[in-house]
C-alpha cells in the first residue's frame, strides 16, 4: 500500500471562513480536499452546492474530492464538474442508473468514485470496480459529522482490498466517518490509503491542524 493520503472534510470546518480554512488545511498537509454534498433527502443534512465549490476553488491548487449525498445525482454532474471537483463520488444507492453515472463522470474528464452505505454489501461493486477510479466506504452513516466508527466496515474495507487489487486497476481505497487517531491505523491495515476526517482534522482551531493531519497519519 502506498503511503495514505489524508482528505479533511471541510464538513467541519469554520463555515462563516471557509477560504481561510481551506488554506490553512493545506498548508497544515492536506493531501486531498473532502467536499460533503448533502441534499435533505438522500440524507437528513443540507449543506452546500456546486456555487461554493466554484468559490473555493481557487483556494488551493489540491484535488478537490467531492462527495455527493443527493438524489437524483446526473443533474448535477456538469456543474460540481465545471465548478473545479477533481474526483466526484456518488452513491449507487441513490439511483437504479450507477453504471451510467460513473461513465458520465468520466466523460466530463473526472475521476469518478463510487461511495458504499454502512448497510451496503461489497458485491454492489462487482460490475463497477473495472470502471471506478476510487471506492469510498462509509464507517458511518451520512449526515452528520462527529459521529462513531462502525466497526463492521472494517470487514468491508478488506474484501474490497481484495477486489482492488484483483482487479489490477489503480483505484483508491478511501474510508469516511469516525476516522481518529484510534481508528486511522485500523482502516489503514484493513486495506484504506485515503482517510476522510472531519472532527479529527479541525478540532482545537488553526494552530493543531498541523499536528492533527500528522497524527492520522502515524506520525
Ligand atoms: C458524513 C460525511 C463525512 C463526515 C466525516 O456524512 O460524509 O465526510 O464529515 O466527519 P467525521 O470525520 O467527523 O466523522
Ligand atoms: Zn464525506
Amino acid at each position: 500500500v502506498p503511503s495514505v493520503r489524508i482528505a479533511p472534510s471541510i464538513l467541519s470546518a469554520d463555515f462563516a471562513r471557509l477560504g481561510e480554512e481551506i488554506r490553512a488545511i493545506d498548508e497544515a498537509g492536506a493531501d486531498w480536499i473532502h467536499v460533503d454534498v448533502m441534499d435533505g433527502h438522500f440524507v437528513p443534512n443540507l449543506t452546500i452546492g456546486p456555487m461554493v465549490v466554484k468559490a473555493l476553488r481557487p483556494h488551493t491548487t489540491k484535488t478537490f474530492d467531492v462527495h455527493l449525498m443527493i438524489s437524483p445525482v446526473d443533474a448535477f454532474l456538469d456543474a460540481f464538474a465545471q465548478a473545479g471537483a477533481d474526483i466526484i463520488t456518488f452513491h449507487p444507492e441513490a439511483g437504479p442508473h450507477s453504471h451510467r453515472t460513473v461513465q458520465h463522470i468520466k466523460s466530463l474528464g473526472k475521476k469518478a468514485g463510487v461511495s458504499l452505505n454502512p448497510g451496503t454489501p461489497a458485491k454492489m461493486l462487482d460490475y463497477l470496480i473495472d470502471e471506478v477510479d476510487l471506492v469510498l466506504i462509509m464507517s458511518v452513516n451520512p449526515g452528520f459529522g462527529g459521529q462513531s466508527f462502525i466497526e463492521s466496515q472494517l470487514r468491508k474495507i478488506e474484501a474490497v482490498r481484495k477486489m482492488i487489487d484483483k482487479s489490477g486497476r489503480e483505484i483508491a481505497l478511501e474510508v469516511d466517518g469516525g476516522i481518529d487517531a484510534t481508528t486511522a491505523p485500523r482502516a489503514i491495515a484493513a486495506g484504506a490509503d485515503v482517510l476522510v476526517a472531519g472532527t479529527a482534522t479541525f478540532r482545537g482551531g488553526p494552530s493543531a491542524y498541523a499536528a492533527n493531519i500528522a497524527g492520522l497519519r502515524g506520525s
